[in-house]
């Protein structure tokens, strides 16, 4: 049998930084700059965001007179992090046509540069070594974000540009909706300290799963066509009150990106405009309409620990970034819990707060997520922009519940 040797913290180093840049090869230099809403951010300030959190939080303090590229960076790509210092407003991160995409690009490498230097004389340190280790998972997080955001920036433009032409999987028919029991019992759930994990994931705790059962597969595009077409859109009965106020004031009547032309369903992708596939999990509904179409259909969604027991020892695969598809997919597999890992992050009915036990990073490190622990709900899972590498039964990814833009669908609960 052949072991495949891990890979050192420099390659790991090089491999994550290079395929940010991978992933926006097909712009043009006019996309970097947009933002078209202030939840989303331009391309070009991610790219010099995830190389200032290098900067800020390892060149900073462990490289002797660090020579900045650029100071007045450190103003305008610190993200949220009171602890290090003011930072520009994120609603006008697309205002700043300056540094150009050309000097973003050398910002990158300089810092590149500097990591590389520094990496081969501290070889084994284990503090920066896990430092980096934040720094490469935080960047696939913006890798994730990038596409998400040039998604949602695109799809203000009548031409709906495409990033890169879809991969077609081979596809297949949704495999028939299916419940799979979990009997009651005191279950662990949550981080075992183990390999890396955000300081959120963790303590490894226990608690108490009432007996449910959990759907096979994600809900369909076909499935929520019909859940619109019987009217789950006009009725109140089947929301939540703060969703209902959302579907009034945004005028909801679909998932974001969708439109209806003559009868027939379109979504917008990062392929451009395409006829929706109903095998398909469904895509960009917020968790209020994730928890609609659960009531309309007698279920419910399930809790983050019902999700987590019942796949933390399924393999870890599925579609994900590195298909390059970026849109979920009919590929079904044939095994009795399809989907679990990629295509869509899936809701839970579980609000985002701290396990029994939970400590934050020490110093500013410890706002990347313990200060967003209110108001924002679990999904579970990663999708298809997540990098592989980059999810784990533990993760707990969070929004708050009327977001639509990050790639989130949901698989239906029920108590037995
Ligand atoms: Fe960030």
């Amino acid at each position: 049998m052949t072991t495949v040797k891990p890979k050192s913290v420099v390659q790991e180093y090089r491999d994550v930084r290079y395929y940010s840049e991978k992933l926006v090869q097909t712009l043009e230099v006019e996309d970097f700059v947009v933002q078209a809403a202030a939840h989303v951010s331009p391309t070009k300030w991610h790219l010099a965001h995830t190389t200032w959190f290098f900067e800020k939080f390892i060149l900073e303090v462990y490289v002797p007179d660090y020579k900045y590229f650029n100071e007045e960076f450190l103003f305008l790509f610190n993200s949220y992090y009171e602890t290090v210092g003011e930072f520009h407003p994120q609603q006008k991160r697309g205002l700043i046509t300056r540094p150009t995409v050309r000097e973003t690009m050398a910002y990158r490498e300089h810092v590149d540069q500097e990591m590389k230097e520094l990496l081969s004389e501290k070889e084994g340190d284990a503090t920066i070594t896990s430092l980096v280790e934040i720094g490469l998972q935080h960047e696939q997080q913006h890798q994730e974000l990038i596409l998400m955001d040039i998604k949602y920036n695109f799809s203000f433009n009548p031409l709906y540009p495409s990033l890169k032409e879809k991969v077609d999987p081979l596809l297949k028919e949704a495999p028939p909706l299916s419940f799979e029991e979990y009997e009651e019992g005191v279950v662990e759930v949550g981080h075992d300290g183990g390999g890396f994990a955000f300081d959120n994931e963790g303590p490894r705790h226990k608690t108490y799963l009432h007996s449910y059962k959990l759907a096979n597969r994600p809900v369909t595009n076909g499935e929520f066509i019909q859940f619109i077409e019987s009217g789950g859109y006009e009725e109140a009965a089947y929301w939540l009150s703060d969703g209902w106020s959302k579907v009034k004031e945004e005028q909801w009547k679909h998932p974001e990106y969708w439109q209806e032309k003559d009868g027939q369903w379109f979504y917008f992708t990062l392929s451009g405009l395409k006829e929706i596939d109903l095998d398909a999990p469904v895509v960009h509904v917020s968790f209020y309409e994730a928890d609609a179409y659960a009531r309309w259909a007698g279920k419910r969604l399930p809790t983050e620990q019902e999700w987590e027991h019942a796949m933390e020892n399924l393999l870890l695969d599925g579609h994900f970034m590195e298909d390059e598809s970026f849109q979920p997919h009919a590929g079904y597999t044939g095994q009795s819990m399809e989907k679990a890992y990629g295509d869509v992050w899936e809701w839970t009915q579980s609000p985002y707060v701290p396990y029994p036990g939970n400590k934050p990073l020490e110093g500013a490190l410890g706002e990347y997520n313990a200060k967003f622990m209110a108001n924002q709900i679990v999904l579970k899972g990663g999708s298809c922009v997540t990098p592989r590498s980059h999810i784990r039964s533990t993760y707990r990814n969070f929004f708050h519940p009327h977001m639509r833009w990050q790639f989130s669908g949901f698989r239906l609960a029920e108590d037995v």
